[in-house]
């Protein structure tokens, strides 16, 4: 696996959304829609904010663009403060030129017995688009990618799982207390991710070095799910000074 150390998040940042930048101009002028895959959290969005001054200043255009987002709490409406819906809408959505109908994101508020079927139907809108042609990543504590806490599999699919402990204590003030954070969510599966044809994790602060050092030089195991990446042909992990500290 591959790992690139820059010296901030900003510039990392501003580096992924070139590469992003590039492959929806590249898709474009073949007549492609370009499919991403999106993470929330506080990693990504220097991303999205570069992303829209690419789309409001140079004039990068979001029509050719679909998107899947790797995960929802469950249960959770909307509009509610700490909902991924929401956060994509604030950092992305709103402000560039996506179609409505092409932003996917797990629904937290399905009935308990719906979940199943749609965990299914959002892996056949993926295949049916000709898969992910780029996936977006950060990394928990746990070593999760998506929400596939550790002793998911490498060939999970999406689905209805349980919050690990660290990430709920991770998530505690998003919701002014632990005991608010919803014990499940759904997310899509390690397999899911794999299939993705090039991805992109990024961790910055010494928060994550010990979790970057586990999974760039840990051996592959679903105790750090993230691990599962070093068997990625195109993965590339873009760190900053902090977060590659314990890196040898
Ligand atoms: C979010 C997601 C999670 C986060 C991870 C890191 O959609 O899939 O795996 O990427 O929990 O979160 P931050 O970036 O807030 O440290």
């Amino acid at each position: 696996i591959h790992s690139e150390v820059f010296d901030s998040s900003s510039e990392a940042s501003n580096s992924v959304a070139m590469e992003i930048a590039n492959l929806i101009q590249e898709k474009e002028e073949k007549g492609e829609m370009c499919v991403l895959g999106l993470a929330t959290g506080s990693s990504p969005t220097s991303v999205y904010n570069e992303l829209v001054r690419m789309h409001k200043e140079e004039g990068l255009s979001f029509k050719n663009v679909v998107t899947f987002n790797l995960d929802e709490y469950f249960p959770m409406e909307p509009d509610s403060l700490q909902s991924y819906v929401r956060f994509m809408n604030e950092y992305l959505f709103d402000h560039v030129d996506i179609k409505k109908e092409n932003i996917h994101i797990p629904d937290g508020t399905l009935p308990y017995e719906l979940v199943e079927s749609f965990c299914q139907e959002y892996e056949k809108k993926i295949k049916a688009l000709g898969g992910i042609d780029l996936q977006v990543l950060g990394i928990g504590r746990t070593g999760h990618i998506g929400f596939n806490e550790p002793g998911s599999h490498i060939n999970s699919k999406t689905r209805m799982i349980s919050l690990d402990h660290i990430t709920r204590l991770d998530a505690a003030s998003d919701f002014f207390g632990e005991e608010n954070v919803p014990r499940r969510a759904i997310t899509m599966g390690v397999g899911t991710i794999m299939q993705a044809k090039r991805l992109i994790l990024m961790a910055w602060g010494e928060g994550k070095a010990q979790i970057i050092h586990r999974t760039v030089e840990g051996e592959v195991s679903d105790s750090v799910p993230a691990t599962y990446l070093q068997k990625h042909t195109n993965a590339t992990i873009v760190l900053d000074e902090a977060a590659a500290a314990e890196l040898t």
